[in-house]
């Protein structure tokens, strides 16, 4: 019985900030100068989600690394867009089918140059996909971390397996990390456990999109801003939220006209494959 209590408490102090109520985030966690995030790295000028696709999107300038999180059979945070394997290795199934050291035999380089001629490398060929701690390994301190919890209900471990690689690597108090999710309940977790971590509601709205006080007040609680599709918001949607307070980052734009619409009307950062090269000076 004592250890049952125990075991309940531990799993509650991690998730549950010590079992009280969270505070709501302070949105200035986040600089308010525009940020630049490499969607899946540079994606698309390497392939995404290996770590020349990173270290492209950091040498051409970009503020953030957007990583997709997706777990193995074996429970490792592996860095992927899509819950199968099909589309971005020469393997076949969905992730949480193979073992690391399945996912780590697997070409995730040479697919890119057979779609994509004009940026072809031989040194993509034979790129593996890397798990997030290999990320973390790698970059460190240097790099800033825009982190996608994915398919949190298939994976029920994902954002407890984040949060204590996040700690190993001390990207939280350095303010090295942005955490973001189509799953509140992901976020809340998240929120619950590390409340320093700013977070972001990624938003999939199907047609154009309205702001209601009642969503914005739900999002403050544990969110400092949000990310929708860039297509199917206006001006008087980023505005709304920009005087609420909250942060608004679109995806994916990669087309200078419509950044340059979107910035006049107040978002605050993007998400973009072509980082780099929409003008030299698209930060300003
Ligand atoms: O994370 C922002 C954007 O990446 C969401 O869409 O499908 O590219 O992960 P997706
Ligand atoms: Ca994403």
């Amino acid at each position: 019985m004592k250890q049952k209590t125990l075991l309940a408490c531990g799993f509650l102090i991690f998730f549950m900030g010590g079992c009280s109520k969270s505070e709501p985030p302070d949105p200035s966690i986040i600089s308010d100068s525009f940020i630049v995030i490499g969607h899946r790295g540079a994606s698309a000028y390497a392939p995404e989600h290996t770590i020349a696709s990173y270290q492209l999107a950091r040498d051409l300038g970009a503020d953030y690394i957007e990583i997709d999180l997706q777990m193995t059979k074996d429970n490792v945070l592996v860095a992927m867009h899509d819950q199968s394997v099909d589309r971005t290795t020469n393997g076949i199934g969905s992730v949480e089918s193979h073992t690391l050291a399945e996912i780590k035999r697997l070409d995730a380089g040479s697919w890119f140059n057979k779609k994509f001629p004009l940026y072809a490398d031989t040194n993509y060929k034979f790129l593996s996909v890397p798990t997030l701690e290999e990320i973390f390994y790698y970059f460190g301190k240097e790099a800033n971390y825009y982190i996608e919890t994915k398919s949190p209900d298939k994976y029920p471990q994902m954002e407890e397996k984040l949060i204590r690689l996040l700690r190993k690597y001390d990207l939280i108090e350095e303010h090295k990390v942005i955490i973001q999710s189509f799953s509140e309940k992901s976020l809340k977790q998240i929120h619950a456990a590390e409340p320093k971590i700013p977070l972001i509601q990624l938003l999939s709205y199907q047609r154009p999109a309205k702001l209601t006080k009642s969503e914005i007040k739900k999002w403050k609680q544990y969110a400092v801003g949000i990310g929708p599709n860039y297509q199917m918001i206006d001006e008087a949607y980023i505005k709304m939220a920009r005087r609420a307070g909250l942060h608004v980052h679109p995806y994916t734009v990669n087309s200078k006209q419509e950044l340059d619409q979107l910035k006049k009307w107040g978002i605050t950062g993007v998400f973009t494959d072509l980082t780099g090269s929409l003008s030299e000076n698209w930060k300003k």
